[in-house]
């Protein structure tokens, strides 16, 4: 029965897939208007400088370009700033000076791509240059170059943000036995989804409706947005129909508003045609959303035995001209504060100051809960900083360490009420898994024969589902999510949803908790999301929260069916409700399973022969608020082997055990982790953005950004265990994530554990060869 209903815990075949290898996705370029525009945009070679004209003439000259749109021309319209997720504001298009390279500077609309593409080589920028500041830390220092002229503090410090016991942190570190300090950058990287962004924005004159098909993983929250930033143009609300169809991945990185949305839909205003903007490869790379790019200094108090005591940690976060990072408003680091990890530290205290330079703007949540990753890698690898202070191994020292599971829920000394985990036997199932005991002899005997081997640990704790609504919202909008379910006479169902999958598989993950829950096959139910004229508001899919926020909303608009359902199925029965049950998928009167109606039965009695007094049809809707997040966990465990000649790095073999609760589709949650570790393998060893003094990109493209392929990704091995989060619906966690928070730190552990021995403690990532034989030549290891 269970089988043919395949309900949660069943490895059902994506539905999505039917359509996605055989080509039939409809992703946002494959919209195409009769009558369309397209539009491309001119940007800045220049770091920072003053623009002291634009010649547009030539480019207008061009047949088939209709109209060049500068800064200037938004300043009537009230457009030329608009506000991030971040209570700050951002350019569209510059008035007079540019703040970062590839930043807009000037839109040309035309009849066909390639023309508009012209028009842009065509226009003339006279451009005076000016100083530039691309180091945060620089940036922060009092005659520093101001990057943002318009604000009306001189400086480019944004905020400072603190949390935690400061003066009980202090006298812990005063009084501890051990104290290890290490400085850790996590550099700039780019989500670097396989569609870039895009939007095809259509508004209709007459009716006065705008709809726009855009790559948003939120389009509810950006329907409000367009009517607050353009309800001075007669754009409202109910007129907005934002459609986010296909993505070809999120990630984080299509949470924010680009400026060639804003774009795209004053072009079509302007002109009355559908306006099509969709960016190239090295536009996305060089001008969206970056993430991490914080500079760490993490300090760690112990006693001598290893019993950690408090963690005292100092952030410098770089946001380059705009503060557009995508975290709840409460929080302007992010949900950095889970830093306190698996461990059950009695003090910590941590403080970040936000820094502009001259550098795109961003600090996106790049596949993780807002900062989470620079959290658990700070942690993860602090631990084993720790470890090798005073001798001890580090899979002994965090089994020492661990929140015990008899203590959840268990609120942190940072204020998260964690609420379940057992991180001992995820640890203890990795190390089951790969051998690790072995594995150290193994280690000790090459050692000894000169090779590098390493390998390294990383027990992580996450933090997903934003949000409660009484802690998290963005721009003021609260963080809850929802769902709205229609059984329909024949006993199919339609499903719609305030989030907005990627890629992530929620058309069958969503119909699987809703099989469960009606007894309905999951090939009866339909899932649609995206879509703002017909699915119901939510706050859309980033952090991992789907499953927590809107997976619970599903349960419960699927429990209030059930309960009319029931009604129903004691009308047919004709017995009383209280001698009804539910088993087997069925209604049946207690203990005569052969008195059972289906809900199929059910579904086509609710509009033919629905109880007199009872409202017909049978359909429910849910706006779920999380009563607390949910924190998956993981151990992973990473061997490597590294080349003395030219210092590559090799994963050898890497076990992910990971426990995101009740899982609903083993398959796509194993789907998850693998690309989740492929994403964390990224910036560990290839991944980085880097600036020349004069805010040069360089890794802005995909010959220079290195993005790890098949080639480049080792056979991931993984296992799990089960712990169930307790106020979650269905007991689920998120899981979209956890594997690019978790990974980086195991892999750096294990370089670091591989060159231990020469006196390394601490190598930043990415961790390239050119400098790992840096270090092998240092101590004269390497020629
Ligand atoms: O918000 P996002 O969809 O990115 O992340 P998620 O909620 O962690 O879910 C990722 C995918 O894994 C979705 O298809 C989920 O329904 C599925 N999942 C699952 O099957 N079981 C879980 N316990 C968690 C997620």
């Amino acid at each position: 029965m269970a089988v043919e209903i395949g309900g949660i815990g069943h490895s059902v075949k994506r539905k999505e897939d039917a359509r996605f290898i055989r080509g039939r996705g409809n992703y946002v370029d494959d919209v195409k208007l009769p009558g369309m525009l397209y539009l491309d945009i001119a940007r800045s070679p220049y770091a920072h400088a003053r623009i002291k004209s634009i010649d547009t003439s030539k480019a207008l000259a061009i047949p088939g370009v209709l109209a060049v749109i500068t800064g200037k021309d938004l300043v009537p319209l009230k457009l030329e700033w608009m506000p991030t997720l971040m209570s700050d504001r951002q350019m569209v298009l510059p008035t007079d000076t540019v703040l970062y390279q590839a930043q807009e500077v000037a839109a040309v609309v035309a009849t066909e791509r390639y023309i508009a593409a012209d028009g842009v080589a065509a226009i003339e920028v006279d451009y005076e240059p000016l100083p530039v500041v691309v180091d945060p830390i620089k940036a922060l220092q009092p005659g520093a170059t101001l990057v943002r002229e318009d604000r009306e503090q001189k400086d480019n410090h944004i905020w400072h943000w603190e949390v935690g016991d400061k003066a009980g942190t202090d006298k812990a570190f005063k009084d501890a036995e051990v104290v290890v300090k290490q400085d850790i950058y996590i550099p700039r990287i780019h989500v670097s989804s396989i569609e870039t962004c895009g939007m095809v924005a259509s508004f209709d004159k007459v009716n006065g409706k705008l709809t726009v098909w855009m790559t948003t993983q939120a389009p509810h929250a950006i329907r409000t947005v367009i009517a607050l930033v353009a309800g001075h143009l007669g754009l409202s609300e109910e007129r907005i129909r934002v459609i986010s169809p296909d993505i070809g991945g999120g990630f984080g990185g299509k949470v924010p508003v680009y400026p060639g949305y804003v774009l795209a839909i004053g072009a079509s205003v302007l002109t009355g045609h559908p306006v099509k903007w969709i960016e190239d490869r090295s536009e996305n790379i060089q001008a969206d959303s970056f993430a991490r790019d914080y500079h760490i200094t993490a300090e760690l108090a112990a006693k001598k035995d290893g019993t950690m005591q408090a963690l005292r940690v100092k952030t410098v976060a770089d946001h380059g001209a705009f503060d557009a990072a995508a975290n709840p408003s409460k929080y302007p680091a992010g949900l950095f504060h889970i830093i306190t990890g698996s461990y059950p530290f009695a003090k910590s205290f941590v403080e970040v100051d936000g820094a502009y330079t001259n550098k795109p703007p961003g600090g996106i949540a790049y596949r993780c809960s807002f900062r989470v990753t620079e959290a658990a890698f700070t942690i993860e690898r602090l631990v084993d900083v720790l470890a090798l202070e005073i001798k001890k191994d580090p899979a002994e020292l965090r089994m020492q360490n661990f929140i015990p599971p008899t203590a959840f829920p268990y609120t942190s000394s940072l204020g998260w009420e964690y609420d379940s985990g057992d991180y001992g036997r995820a640890l203890k199932l990795a190390m089951d898994k790969i051998g690790y005991a072995d594995l150290r002899k193994e280690q000790a005997a090459k050692r000894a024969k000169g090779e590098l081997m390493g390998i390294g640990i990383s027990s992580f704790t996450e933090i997903v589902g934003a949000g409660p609504s009484k802690h998290f919202d963005i721009l003021g909008i609260k963080m809850f999510d929802s769902c709205e379910i229609r059984v329909h006479p024949t006993g199919k169902a339609m499903v719609r949803l305030g989030v907005k999958s990627q890629g992530q598989g929620h058309e069958t993950t969503f119909a699987q908790i809703v099989a469960e829950e009606l007894g309905l096959p999951v090939g009866d139910i339909a899932v649609e999301e995206g879509d703002t004229d017909t699915a119901p508001y939510g706050l859309g899919t980033y952090a991992s929260r789907s499953t927590p926020v809107a997976g619970g909303a599903t349960a419960i608009a699927a429990r209030k069916i059930r309960e009319k359902a029931k009604l129903i199925a004691a009308h047919l029965l004709e017995a009383s409700p209280d001698d009804i049950e539910w088993k087997d998928y069925k209604f049946q009167v207690k203990g005569v399973p052969a008195k059972s109606k289906t809900m199929q039965e059910i579904a086509f009695a609710a509009y033919t022969n629905h109880p007199q007094g009872m409202e017909a049809g049978l359909e429910a809707v849910d706006y779920y608020d999380p009563p607390n997040l949910t924190f998956p966990f993981g151990s992973y465990i990473c061997v490597v082997d590294i080349d003395r000649g030219t210092g590559e790095v090799k994963v050898r073999r890497f076990v992910a055990v990971d426990d995101c609760g009740v899982i609903i589709n083993p398959m796509i949650v194993e789907g998850q982790i693998h690309g989740g570790l492929t994403m964390g393998l990224a910036p560990a060893l290839y991944e980085q953005i880097t600036y020349d003094d004069d805010g040069n990109i360089q890794g802005g493209n995909f010959m220079d950004y290195l993005l790890p392929t098949a080639m480049e990704t080792p056979s991931w091995e993984t296992g799990k265990t089960t712990t169930p989060s307790p106020h979650h619906p269905i007991g689920a966690k998120g899981v979209g994530e956890s594997a690019t928070v978790g990974a980086p730190a195991a892999i750096a552990n294990a370089v670091v554990d591989a060159l231990a021995h020469l006196g390394v403690r601490h190598i930043d990532i990415p961790i390239t060869p050119w400098k790992v034989q840096k270090i092998l030549k240092e101590k004269g290891v390497a020629e």
